[in-house]
């Protein structure tokens, strides 16, 4: 079992200077970022309704090393080796009023979406290499930390006005424009946001319509710190190592349905509306449709008390509540898979594990444990003797976000 630590990030960043250095010309790079991924310990589906989220940061996560050069060329370079298009993209940097586009190789539309975005004024070319041990497409949002560790790069080469709010928001614009995935926002949040030792409670609720830029949204996105690094429980990630290929279109149907639902109810969004109003309205949804909003109402609430139960450390509460998000995912929203339930299922069975759910979008990925730390061992060796395919496992602990590496 992996347990994953700070120090393979700073491994990494060692090897991508190297990397670096063999590709562009023998001199070391003057800039090296690093973003984490995440992974959510509870409110699944609920950022993109104006909910809760609470997730926390991972010691896992992408790195950029580079240095800006005279030429008005970008030039990138990935070590990915799952991926199999080129590993190497090069294009001027835009003008004003130019656009870049999305395209291929499609890993680069993430780094092309910020460079897009960023607002902070024209931006010198430069020479990059991208590293991540973060495992890709894996549901931990690899593609989110590539997006925020893409940012804080640039903000070296043209410091911004460093609102992490911002960050977040561009980023996530990167992804709907440039990946076409009409993602929420927890992913660039907590990647910018994590802190080593905490879950992040994060509410996702816009108190007014978003305004014509960014900036207006300052004042709501609200967060709050939940300690978590008690010596005597673990968070413990199994990947399914599955990735069904219904992701891509599952996800803005549900998001769809969701805002169907709100508008029924009369609301601006789901996280307006309580149970009771679900019920009264029932006969003028459809089935489908009611379900999902019942996920959603249900989930808010079941992550508003779930932070609750971590900030009093009241473990028990918090599995019941991480196995109750499960299940409504599971038969409501319907984005978990039978390899999902399986990891689940065999993971409830050993005793000092407090809760186990899917975590992410769904539809394959990975699922997220709490448990008493003497129990990781017992439950690994449980869980791959019961699931039908071979599972990766993480034991980690809550990170920092964004960083700048200082180089010697
Ligand atoms: C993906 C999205 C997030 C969030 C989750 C589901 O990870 O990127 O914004 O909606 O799915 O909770």
């Amino acid at each position: 079992m992996e347990r994953t630590s700070e120090s393979d990030l700073v491994s990494l960043l060692a090897a991508t200077r190297g990397v670096y250095k063999r590709i562009f010309g023998g001199v070391d790079p003057k800039i090296a970022v690093s973003a984490p991924g995440r992974v959510n310990l509870i409110g699944e589906h609920t950022d993109y309704n104006q909910g809760f989220v609470l997730p926390m940061a991972l010691q896992m996560g992408t790195v950029v090393v580079g240095s800006p050069r005279e030429d008005r060329i970008i030039s990138i370079v990935t070590t990915a080796e799952e991926t199999e298009e080129p590993k190497r993209v090069e294009f001027p940097v835009p003008m004003e009023g130019g656009a870049l586009e999305p395209g291929e190789p499609r890993w680069a539309n993430y780094v092309k979406g910020v460079i897009q975005h960023y607002e902070a004024g024209p931006l010198p070319g430069f020479s990059a290499v991208i590293a991540s041990n973060v495992p890709l497409g894996g549901g931990l949002s690899s593609s989110a930390s590539l997006e925020v560790a893409t940012y804080t790069f640039l903000q070296q080469l043209r410091p911004d006005d460093g609102d992490p709010v911002t960050k977040a928001l561009v980023c996530q614009k990167a992804e709907h424009t440039f990946a076409m995935m009409p993602c929420g926002i927890m992913d660039q949040f907590i990647s910018v946001m994590g802190k080593e030792g905490h879950a992040l409670l994060i509410d996702c609720r816009i108190p007014f319509r978003a305004g014509p830029t960014v900036k207006r949204l300052l004042r709501s996105l609200e967060t709050h710190l939940v300690p978590l690094s008690d010596p005597n429980v673990v968070v413990l990630i199994t990947n399914s190592n599955v990735r069904h290929i219904l992701t891509g279109s599952e996800y803005p149907t549900r998001r769809r349905q969701c805002e169907e639902a709100a508008k029924v109810l009369g609301k601006a969004s789901l996280r307006e509306a309580n149970m009771a109003d679900l019920e009264a309205s029932k006969a003028l949804l459809s089935e489908e449709v009611y379900r999902r909003a019942k996920h959603v109402i249900g989930e808010i609430e079941r992550t508003a008390r779930a932070a609750e139960a971590l900030q009093s450390k009241d473990y028990k509460i918090f599995g019941q509540l991480m196995v109750e998000s499960h299940n409504s995912l599971r038969d409501d929203y319907e984005v978990s898979c039978p390899e999902l339930d399986e990891l689940v299922s065999a993971a409830l069975e050993i005793p000092g594990v407090y809760g186990s759910r899917m975590t992410g979008g769904g539809f394959g990925g990975c699922t997220v444990t709490l448990l008493e730390s003497g129990a990781a061992e017992k439950v690994r060796r449980h869980i791959e003797e019961k699931y039908s395919r071979t599972a990766t496992f993480y034991l980690t602990q809550p990170s920092d976000g964004a960083k700048v590496h200082r180089l010697p």
